[in-house]
């Protein structure tokens, strides 16, 4: 077995791995990156699209936002609808902070693209990943890389940032590890189409049909969402039922509002599920990103959260490896969690909020909360504020 020795093992080259990469380097601390997927399938991926205020500031504060700053499209905030009513939440008169869409897969480029320039060592298309000592002063990492040499990577640190379906979450012992869970009775729908957003801004609407969503990625590409059964298949949706659904839904003719379709060049089924495991840290392994906390889209934060964990680790390591002070790394777990269950209650109330649960008591409650959230000042901010992101340190 070959032995790579280093600072930092770091597990996924998602943006929660190539941001700590980036983050760590810039002050001096050494890692390694082990993924398991191929560089080209890693940097196209569709994912996420709405960036916050503090990932942004984030992004340009180390080296990142020249691109985002010239292609990405700053958004004062969202339409919420429900049949016949549309309004326009302004984030930036509510609480001064702004939302930008940029997709995911731009951000991974340009992380890819830095950490390439600056001569990363990434280990692309491994297998057999393994996580081994993480309670003594030297954690390792056993894999097998692209050429079939196996490697064990020897760190003082292994940081676990290896999404939903990686080892690190389970290399936490079941002793020590706390879960919490929600799946949720439905699934989303995603297409992305070529044709010119039908909107400035994006919208969400609540529809007894289902909820629906229009977002966008550039001038000429649109990305909607539709509210479907868990389990449908996604042969079920042609292009035609698509936008019919999507016109219904997002109420293309009220007050002269039109929805333009396109060919869909991309479709398909997400399943939704709120996961939490506690705590993020485990002797030296450290969870950041979606390894430790999964949220359903609606609220727009998986990848904003992951950037927050990045941004709280990255000093955390910086102070124990260089000033060998443990202060900041011990308290990484509690401090990050707070945003953590802050940005998944968020998302659950959205998510309860917009979409059809077939029970009629409920869909009162959430019209009543609808109304308050585009009324009053205070329901308003309150969404704003959460939906724009709160500072990292929150
Ligand atoms: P990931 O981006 O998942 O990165 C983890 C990396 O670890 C991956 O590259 C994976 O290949 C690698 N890995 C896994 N196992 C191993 C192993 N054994 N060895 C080595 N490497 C491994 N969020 C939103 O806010 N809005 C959205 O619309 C949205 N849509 C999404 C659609 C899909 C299909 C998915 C899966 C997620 C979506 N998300 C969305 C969530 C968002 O993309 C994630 O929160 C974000 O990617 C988290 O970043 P991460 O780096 O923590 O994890
Ligand atoms: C997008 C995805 C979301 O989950 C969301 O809330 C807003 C936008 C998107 O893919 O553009």
């Amino acid at each position: 077995m070959d032995d790579v020795r280093t600072q930092v093992a770091i597990i996924g080259a998602g943006p929660a791995g190539l941001l700590l990469s980036h983050l760590l380097a810039a002050d001096g601390v050494e890692s390694v990156v082990v993924e398991s997927r191929s560089e080209e399938y890693v940097a196209s991926r569709i994912r996420a699209g709405i960036l916050e205020q503090s990932t942004v500031d984030l992004l340009r504060s180390c080296g990142l936002g020249d691109r985002l700053d010239r292609e990405g499209d700053r958004h004062r905030g969202i339409y919420v609808q429900w049949p016949d009513e549309r309004h326009h939440l302004d984030f930036v008169d509510l609480t001064g902070r702004s939302v930008w869409v940029y997709g995911q897969t731009e951000v991974q480029k340009d992380l890819v693209a830095a950490r390439d320039a600056a001569g990363q060592q990434i280990f692309y298309e491994v297998v057999d990943t393994a996580l081994h000592d993480l309670t003594t002063d030297s954690p390792s990492v056993t894999f097998t890389d692209a050429s079939g040499i196996s490697r064990r990577l020897v760190a003082y640190v292994v940081v676990g940032c290896d999404g939903s379906f990686g080892p690190s979450r389970a290399a936490v012992p079941e002793a020590v590890r706390s879960t919490w869970e929600k799946v949720y009775p439905y699934s989303w729908l995603g297409i992305l189409a070529d044709v010119a957003p039908s909107t400035d801004e994006l919208i969400y609407a609540w529809h007894a049909d289902g909820f629906a969503m229009h977002s966008m990625r550039s001038a000429t590409v649109s990305r909607l969402y539709l509210q479907v059964p868990n389990h449908t298949p996604v042969e079920d949706w042609s292009d035609d039922r698509i936008w019919d659904a999507l016109a219904t839904r997002l109420g293309h003719g009220q007050d002269g509002w039109e929805l333009t379709p396109g060919p869909v060049t991309e479709r398909s089924v997400l399943p939704m599920r709120s996961f939490v495991q506690t705590p993020m840290r485990h002797g030296r392994l450290f969870l950041a990103g979606d390894a430790a906390h999964i949220v359903p889209p609606t609220g727009a934060k998986g990848l904003n959260l992951a950037v927050a964990d990045v941004a709280l680790l990255a000093p955390a390591l910086v102070a124990l490896l260089r000033k060998n002070d443990p202060r900041l790394a011990d308290n990484y777990s509690p401090d990050a969690l707070r945003r953590v269950w802050r940005c998944t209650h968020f998302s659950w109330w959205m998510t309860t909020m917009l979409h059809r649960s077939g029970d009629p008591f409920e869909e009162q409650l959430q019209l009543s909360q609808l109304r308050w959230v585009t009324s009053s000042q205070a329901g308003a901010a309150g969404l704003a504020e959460n939906y724009a992101g709160l500072p990292i340190g929150f």
